[in-house]
């Protein structure tokens, strides 16, 4: 099945290196040879405030790069978020990111139906792709991944996605050769199938 993927590179660091931004170009081409429509927001390339108030959150006029990344989540029926780990969690500017385009009555109903307010990105697959200093298994079993479960079920759930896949890729501190390589393949791989 053809899908609409939305590939969110949540690395701050425009700087080229970063191996976020290489996953994220890798998971593109896969999708693409996959004959799957894709687009691409790069964090590194957008200027947004941060958001301050839950006056704000609620009832405030979103500026127009955060209508056009809502557009985008309202278009995607995949969305992939990648994001070096940073103290543990996100970068401070995907949370940020994510608090301007996950507003009530774009993300969520502002009124509740029953207890719960109304899921409106309901239906859509998400895959989270971390890459860390640490060991994966270490972030996993120890920490609890605790960022990517914050990530998968107090956001992307509560919104309405229903199946949000992850990959936690450690140890990356001058990852290089085959190692590096197999990364960028299984990303091509994951893109091509959109999981
Ligand atoms: C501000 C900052 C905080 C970091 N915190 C952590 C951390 O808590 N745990 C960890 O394993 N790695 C941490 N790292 C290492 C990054 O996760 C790692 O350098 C990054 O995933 C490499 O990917 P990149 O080349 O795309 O930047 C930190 C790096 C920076 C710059």
């Amino acid at each position: 099945m053809t899908e609409q993927i939305l590939i969110i590179d949540g690395h701050p660091d425009p700087a080229p290196e970063r191996f976020v931004h290489a996953l994220a170009d890798a998971y593109r081409d896969g999708a693409a040879s996959g004959q799957h429509e894709v687009m691409m927001l790069r964090l590194a390339d957008l200027e947004f405030p941060l958001l301050r108030t839950q006056a704000d959150y609620q009832n405030g006029d979103p500026s127009q790069t955060i209508r056009r990344c809502q557009g985008l989540v309202d278009w995607a029926t995949h969305v992939v978020i990648l994001y070096p780990l940073w103290l543990g969690s996100m970068p401070a500017m995907l949370k940020a990111l994510l608090e301007q385009v996950l507003r009530p009555g774009f993300a969520f109903s502002a009124r509740k139906l029953g207890r719960w307010p109304v899921k409106l990105q309901s239906g859509k697959s998400a895959r989270i792709v971390v890459t860390m200093g640490m060991p994966g298994w270490l972030y996993r079993w120890y920490f609890r991944a605790h960022s990517v479960r914050s990530l998968q079920r107090n956001i992307l759930h509560f919104i309405g996605f229903r199946r949000v896949r992850a990959t936690l890729i450690g140890n990356v501190a001058g990852l290089a050769g085959e190692a590096r390589q197999g990364y960028l393949k299984k990303m091509r791989e994951l893109g091509k199938r959109a999981r």
